[in-house]
């Protein structure tokens, strides 16, 4: 949840509607599962009346007071495409559409009170495995989550743990950790990538379990991604769990055995 409204702040603060101009369409390319910002770049006045399209299907808009993820006739397509995926700011009119499927892929439209004002946002949504985004390993052992895509430099990368603040990379600048909570939990057993943005968790604890979640954001689009990381019990104590497991089933086989 704050993870999206942090979208919307973004998308809020940094960008000049008339950087726009000259900018036919933004490339946007994302991964399954993803959560995609895209930002209108506008504090809406009370005239702006604001549409967004998904190809030619009418998916959300805002006119006057009233602002609606479509329902009328010709949006119903959309609506059963994007059945509570989709979020609309009322503020500034940006749209959230979460959790990314593949045949999200497309041209996703905005127009801004009229024809002349239209910015066009090409989606790409990639095929990405289970093994990426939920992560299993035992205590001790290093974890690394991925961004995959996305590598401009220009982009702000934040890193969340259960929606806690613990690493950020900001054009040349990377911190890591810099509240008392995360010093606590993670001391020194994060690594930050500042090339690729890949968040690596060293000397892992159960306790490092949970959500992590990365922000990607650039002045007209944010992404988040989700990842799961279990941390479940070290290696050796295993060991000798499944060694009596193993000999219960023998034995439970050669019983069977014995009565057939
Ligand atoms: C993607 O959308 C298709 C069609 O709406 C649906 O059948 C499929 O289950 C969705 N995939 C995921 C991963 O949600
Ligand atoms: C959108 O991007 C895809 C892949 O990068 C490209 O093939 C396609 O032509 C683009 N469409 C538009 C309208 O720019």
């Amino acid at each position: 949840m704050k993870v999206f409204i942090l979208c919307i702040i973004l998308c809020a603060l940094f960008v000049p509607v008339l950087s726009y101009v000259g900018a036919d369409v933004v490339s946007v390319s994302v991964m399954e599962g993803d959560s995609v910002c895209l930002c209108t770049g506008l504090i809406k006045s009370q005239q702006d009346r604001i549409k967004w399209y998904f190809g030619d299907i009418r998916i959300a808009q805002i006119t006057r007071d009233l602002s609606k993820i479509c329902t009328d006739v010709q949006c119903n397509e959309g609506t059963e495409r994007f059945r509570d995926r989709l979020k609309l700011d009322h503020q500034t009119g940006s749209l959230t559409i979460m959790n990314m499927n593949l045949t999200d892929s497309g041209v996703y439209k905005l127009q801004i009170n009229s024809h002349n004002n239209e910015i066009m946002f090409n989606v790409t949504v990639r095929a990405v495995s289970a093994a990426e985004l939920d992560k299993m390993k035992k205590t001790g052992e290093s974890v690394s989550l991925d961004p995959g895509v996305v590598k401009n430099p220009d982009n702000v990368k934040m890193w969340y743990f259960n929606d806690i603040l613990i690493a950020e990379i900001t054009g040349d600048q990377s911190k890591i950790c810099t509240d008392d909570q995360c010093k606590e939990r993670f001391r020194d057993r994060l690594k930050l990538d500042h090339q690729t943005g890949s968040l690596t968790i060293m000397n892992t604890r159960i306790t490092d379990s949970g959500d992590y979640k990365l922000q990607i954001s650039s002045s007209i689009f944010s992404i988040t991604k989700s990842f799961s990381v279990t941390i479940t019990g070290s290696g050796r104590s295993s060991g000798p769990i499944a060694g009596v497991q193993c000999m219960l089933l023998l034995f439970s086989f050669l019983w069977l055995q014995l009565l057939v």
